[in-house]
């Protein structure tokens, strides 16, 4: 090879684009730095405020045993969509196996809501809605059927979690509104029950901090990969659907109580989910999002990739997203001071150039 032959292969790998631009290598080493950093911080937390057990921080002997029909209808979807725990790891790590740090959070997920699928048995054992063996024959019959993933690729899977944890979680606390006996449905008026809100209320807090991190690492993608990522939360909004839904028996029946009793419906979807979530990623609305990535199709770069930066800007609150992004960045950093891994190896933010 001649001189000039290597230096026009070093010019072939240099990133296209403006100066400043980040290569996809580039970008692909600081999401998975920090995806590690923000594992590590998670598992932290999780272990200092987080740390229940579904066995033995309740009086389940104290649980009521009266709950009305609907509550019931309730808690037993419930349990049946938090069954599905072991698919829900073993296909997604499939999935993200390649990167350290998501799959390593995958497995402490995985550790948190084995304990929500606990939890909701014995809310309906305690209950007396169900005989052991009833449960133990429909938690048969729940595996039968295996969970596959919406989508199979690591992008669309994290915003479908951002949307799905959400979702979960508006359901638990809604759920809680029952439990308090603040729901506006006088027919839930006789389903308070501390015993059973104490559970919604931890489990809710489990969905908030799985979101979280869910959110943080879709930033991350919308930062450095905005097109792509626009694109993958586009699909997942359009296609989106509760896990497991389509196989677990009588999930029609629990999904019609959920939506009438304003637990979680396709009106909760929009307000409560979908709204907030994308809040919450810096996108300007529904609206602006499918209209934003309409005309995104129509402006390819010349090698047919979807164009970074053209028409993103007024779709994507980009300023606020590297903000977030620098946010996670110092907080992992704080971590990791106090950890000693900054001294080694600290997370730095590298902007995108594309701001
Ligand atoms: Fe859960
Ligand atoms: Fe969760």
């Amino acid at each position: 090879m001649t001189l000039e032959e290597i230096r026009s292969e070093i010019a072939d790998h240099q990133p296209s684009g403006p100066v400043g631009l980040l290569s996809n290598a580039e970008k692909d080493l600081l999401i998975e730095r920090s995806f590690l950093g923000l594992y590590r911080w998670y598992v932290s937390r999780s272990q200092k405020t987080r740390n229940w057990n579904p066995n033995t921080d309740y009086d389940w002997r104290n649980m009521r045993t009266d709950h009305s029909e609907k509550l019931n209808t309730i808690l037993e979807g419930f349990f049946a969509v938090e069954q599905y725990v072991p698919d829900y790891v073993f296909k997604f790590l499939q999935v993200i196996r390649k990167s350290y740090g998501r799959s390593h959070f995958h497995i402490r997920w995985g550790s948190e809501e084995e304990k929500h699928s606990d939890l909701w048995e014995n809310a309906l054992l305690f209950s007396r809605f169900r005989t052991p063996e009833w449960i133990e024959e429909y938690k048969y019959a729940l595996r039968e059927n295996e969970y596959e993933l919406p989508w199979d690729n690591p992008m669309h899977m994290l915003f479908y979690t951002v949307i799905q944890e959400r979702a979960t979680q508006v359901n638990y606390l809604n759920t809680g509104l029952i439990l308090t006996g603040k729901h506006f449905d006088p027919y839930f008026a006789n389903d308070v029950d501390p015993v059973l809100a104490k559970g919604a209320q931890a489990i809710a807090i489990d969905e908030a901090a799985h979101y979280n991190f869910f959110l943080e690492g879709a930033r991350l993608y919308l930062y450095y990969y905005p097109a792509q990522a626009l694109e993958a939360l586009y699909d997942v909004i359009k296609f989106f659907a509760m896990p497991a839904g389509a196989i677990i028996p009588g999930y029609d029946k629990f999904a019609e109580v959920a939506s009438a009793a304003k637990i979680y419906g396709p009106r909760e979807h929009i307000t409560d989910v979908l709204d907030i979530a994308l809040a919450n990623l810096g996108v300007e609305g529904r609206r602006a999002l499918l209209k934003g990535i309409k005309r995104m199709r129509l402006v390819p770069t010349e090698s047919g990739e979807m164009r970074d930066t053209a028409g993103m800007l007024d779709l994507l609150d980009y300023a606020g997203v590297e903000k977030k992004v620098q946010q996670l960045f110092g907080r992992v950093n704080k971590f990791e001071e106090q950890t000693g891994h900054a001294d080694i190896s600290p997370l730095i933010f590298v902007p995108s150039g594309l701001s």
